[in-house]
């Protein structure tokens, strides 16, 4: 257990077994396109971490931009709205895009950038995600085609992932609880 003032964390999943399953799933993604280029687009902030693991354990021409939505505003909830904040540098068309998400929840953040993408006509588009809490979800088709970690409905940060824009910096995925208001 480590503490950062009021906030408790403990560690759900240790550093090494993110790295042994970023190294797995990027194998599989290799399998899948093999003999064809990709093109990874990360959802900012929190999908960094992975994808710059992810990437380089991908042996295929693969190439990265990145997008920013807001759709959690300073604390733990969800607001329900999805915003576009930093778009795609170039065109996805005829392209084997991979979205790369940090976490998987409500879906609403995915199911809303799966929307936008779609439309840009990219010849495949599928979605990578590192953790997944099912138990959450409100938009019942959005799937991650590959995925690091299903986790139970609790608060997670470290590897990305933030909090206030905290604890990104975190090797391990911790499950963080806050004192009470
Ligand atoms: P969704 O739209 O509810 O699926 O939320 C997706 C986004 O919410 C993720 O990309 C994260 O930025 C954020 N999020 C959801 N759950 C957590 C969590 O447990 N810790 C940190 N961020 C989270
Ligand atoms: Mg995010």
């Amino acid at each position: 257990m480590r503490e950062s003032g009021q906030d408790q964390l403990k560690v759900l999943i240790r550093n090494a077994a993110i790295q042994k399953r970023v190294r797995e799933v990027a194998k599989q993604i290799t399998r899948d396109f093999r003999g064809q280029r990709l093109h990874l687009v990360g959802v900012l902030k929190g999908a960094c971490i992975f994808l710059s693991d992810l990437i380089r354990h991908i042996d295929l021409d693969t190439s990265i931009d990145f997008m920013s939505v807001a759709s959690y505003g300073k604390g733990q909830r969800s607001s329900g709205e999805v915003r576009l904040l930093k778009d795609l540098d170039t065109s996805i068309e005829g392209m084997n895009v991979i979205l790369v998400e940090d976490i998987l929840d409500t879906g609403l953040t995915l199911s809303y950038l799966l929307r936008v993408l779609q439309q840009r006509k990219p010849k495949v588009l599928r979605v990578a995600a590192l953790l997944d809490k099912p138990s959450r979800r409100l938009i019942k088709d959005v799937k991650a085609d590959y995925l690091g970690f299903e986790i139970p409905n609790e608060f997670v940060v470290g590897y990305g992932l933030d909090y206030a824009e905290r604890y990104r910096n975190l090797k391990d995925v911790c499950i963080l609880s806050l004192p009470p208001e």
